[in-house]
């Protein structure tokens, strides 16, 4: 058995939050997908309204504040991520985007991710065809072939109905399958690691004790 983790990053605004919902009804349905396949699965939930403020100080700064470097080393540090984001204006939300802005550039290369959205309207559902998913491209991460929509209709009392359930199945198998090809990630890069023996940089060689 090999422990696989999922962030799951939720851009939701409201308390409660729709977004959150169906974010953690996709993280579920894929944990129990990999369980079932033998793996051991472990969930790490972000919710990205408790980093709104760090992520602006961080677009200012070009420094991610502690608890925000966190978040992002969980999500650049994960074997797969579930993104899901309210639609506003036919798009993402702003801090949905913020949040994917501030992270180093190739940190999601070839990185299982499955997006999701929710919305007001069933109209806007491509807004994940047409955002989201050129957005994850252009980061080199691999988008799973279903992207998950749900407008209001697609609930009753807090729980998925049945398309939008059969629908979350599906993306949970197809992130379960991409997150099951690759082996486990060692964990977020760090951006400060020295490339090069410290030694030889100092024209000393690596064997040469320092006097
Ligand atoms: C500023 C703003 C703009 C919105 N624009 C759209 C939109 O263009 N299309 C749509 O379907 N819903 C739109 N909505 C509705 C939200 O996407 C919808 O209520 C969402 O489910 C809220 O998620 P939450 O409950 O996680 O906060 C908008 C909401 C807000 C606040």
């Amino acid at each position: 058995m090999t422990r696989r983790t999922l962030a799951v990053v939720s851009a939701g605004l409201s308390q409660p939050s729709s977004t959150r919902l169906l974010a953690d009804q996709l993280a579920g349905a894929t944990r129990d997908e990999l369980v079932r396949r033998g793996h051991d699965a472990e969930l790490r939930t972000i919710d990205l309204r408790e980093y709104a403020h760090d992520v602006v100080n961080n677009m200012l700064t070009g420094f991610p504040p502690a608890a925000l470097r966190a978040a992002i080393d969980t999500v650049t540090g994960a074997d797969g991520i579930i993104a899901v984001t309210p639609i506003f204006s036919a798009s993402y939300n702003g801090l949905f985007k913020s949040f994917f802005d501030v992270l180093d550039a190739g940190s999601l290369v070839d990185r299982p991710v499955l997006i999701a959205a929710t919305g007001g309207t069933a109209r806007h559902s491509l807004a994940l065809e047409h955002a989201v998913r050129p957005m994850f491209s252009y980061l080199r991460a691999v988008v799973v072939p279903t992207a998950v929509f749900a407008a209001p209709e697609d609930w009753s009392d807090g729980t998925a109905d049945g398309a939008l359930r059969g629908r979350i199945r599906r993306a949970a198998g197809e992130l379960a399958d991409q997150v099951e090809r690759r082996p486990p990630t060692s964990g977020p890069t760090d951006p400060f690691a020295l490339t090069t023996d410290f030694l030889q940089m100092l024209g000393r060689g690596g064997d040469t004790p320092v006097s």
